[in-house]
């Protein structure tokens, strides 16, 4: 439902980009006032749909993402070209109206989230450029509720703290697009640095950057090219099982209020008590958990390799346990770990088609490319995209 990619590199040249404003919108954005900013995707590196069980998550904002052009207007007026169509879409700041089930929802989510939050907002007229692959679990929504949360308040990052923005994006998602997600997309979205990925407590809120060994390794995304089948209905099944399992638990167990504090020797113990639908969902959770603090050690102490064997469990898990998985995310794990130089493999994101997210030797990358461009279509009918993404800065002004 975001908006589709552009055919050329706009995403990177905000001269061009504001240029495509001025054309699009004539006699109304003086390219002197225009401003760019700019949110990123995100990949997660370990740590799936823990976020919602106030666990950990590990995940990476990324070198593409989505940028707007834009005049800021007094006219309460929200107004938004997409580059790669021309097609154009607004509304009202004074009467927002319901959610339409297009990409316009993210950017009217947000202001309702900024008004209801009682932060200032104006009336802008942008043109839109998206360099995240479509459907692709990147994270293209919160990339657009975070671009669209700086247009909104001017074109500049607003008065409140980038935890507070995170976190009202994802408001704007939960209750006025009505995905009921975590934080983690909007937090990476808000807080990426370059170099780094981020360690999130879910719970606390504290968070971290862990240094990513960049000399020698690169992340390398997969997109499965298969659509996200069933997406919200399957997610939001998820997160009733989940609660599901801690409400066996916590009637017994009254300290117990998440699956965060659930630990592996409590869950045996009242895995009798669960439909075993719901107690491997809650496995899953469990463990993850501990997977993530253990990648983060193992990134820290420069053990790829553990990094690598955390990754492969992690997918396993998903696809045995948590039900997130399918058959072409599988074959593009099994071919990367049949790759010389591959440390580990893993789907990233909600599942149920999207991406996975490859450690690599920098050296091995282009042998996992090939790999993927030999097998993957044999095996699946579809065709994969490879590229290697960097970790990058958070939301930004690019020219104030
Ligand atoms: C989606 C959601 C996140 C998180 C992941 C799974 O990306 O938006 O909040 O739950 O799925 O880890």
């Amino acid at each position: 439902m975001t908006p589709p990619a552009p055919p050329t590199d706009l995403a990177r040249d905000a001269d061009a980009l504001v240029a495509r404003l001025v054309a699009a919108y004539p006699g109304e954005a003086d390219p002197a006032t225009a401003r760019v900013v700019h949110a990123p995707g995100r990949v997660n590196l370990i740590g799936e749909h823990t976020d919602y069980n106030e666990g950990f998550v590990l995940p990476v904002a990324i070198d593409l993402g989505i940028s707007l052009a834009l005049v800021p207007t007094d006219d309460r007026r929200v107004d938004v070209t997409l580059a790669a169509t021309g097609e154009r879409d607004g509304f009202d700041l004074d009467a927002i109206g319901a959610k339409r089930s297009s990409w316009i929802d993210y950017v009217a989510g947000t202001a309702w989230a900024l008004l209801d939050a009682g932060e200032p907002v104006s009336g802008f007229r942008a043109v839109l450029v998206s360099d995240l692959p479509q459907g692709s679990g990147l994270s293209s929504s919160a990339a657009l509720e975070l671009a669209s949360s700086l247009a909104l308040s001017g074109g500049a990052l607003p008065a409140v703290d980038r935890m507070t923005l995170a976190r009202l994006a994802q408001r704007a998602e939960n209750a006025y697009v009505g995905v009921n997600c975590g934080l983690m997309d909007q937090f990476a979205s808000a807080f990426g640095e370059p170099g780094s990925a981020l360690l999130l407590d879910c719970r606390t809120l504290e968070h971290r950057a862990v240094r990513m060994p960049l000399e020698e390794t690169a992340l390398v995304v997969c997109h499965s090219g298969s659509p996200r089948r069933l997406e919200t209905s399957a997610y939001n099944e998820r997160r009733a099982q989940c609660e599901a399992a801690v409400a066996t638990i916590a009637a017994v167990e009254p300290g117990v209020t998440a699956l965060r504090d659930v630990t592996p020797a409590m869950l045996e113990a009242h895995r009798g008590r669960m439909d075993p639908l719901v107690a491997a969902r809650a496995e899953h959770i469990v463990h993850e958990n501990e997977r993530v603090l253990a990648a983060v050690a193992a990134f820290e102490a420069g053990d790829l390799d553990e990094v690598g064997r955390l990754f492969a469990a992690s997918h396993a898990s998903m696809r045995d346990l948590f039900g997130i998985s399918s058959p072409e995310l599988d074959a593009l794990v099994e071919i990367a770990d049949g790759v010389d130089g591959v440390y580990g493999a893993r789907l990233t994101g909600a599942g149920f088609g999207g991406c996975t997210v490859n450690l690599v030797r920098r050296e091995a990358a282009p042998a996992l490319r090939e790999a993927v461009e030999r097998d993957y279509g044999p095996r699946t009918g579809l065709h994969a995209r490879v590229f290697e993404v960097e970790p990058s800065r958070g939301a930004a002004v690019l020219r104030g």
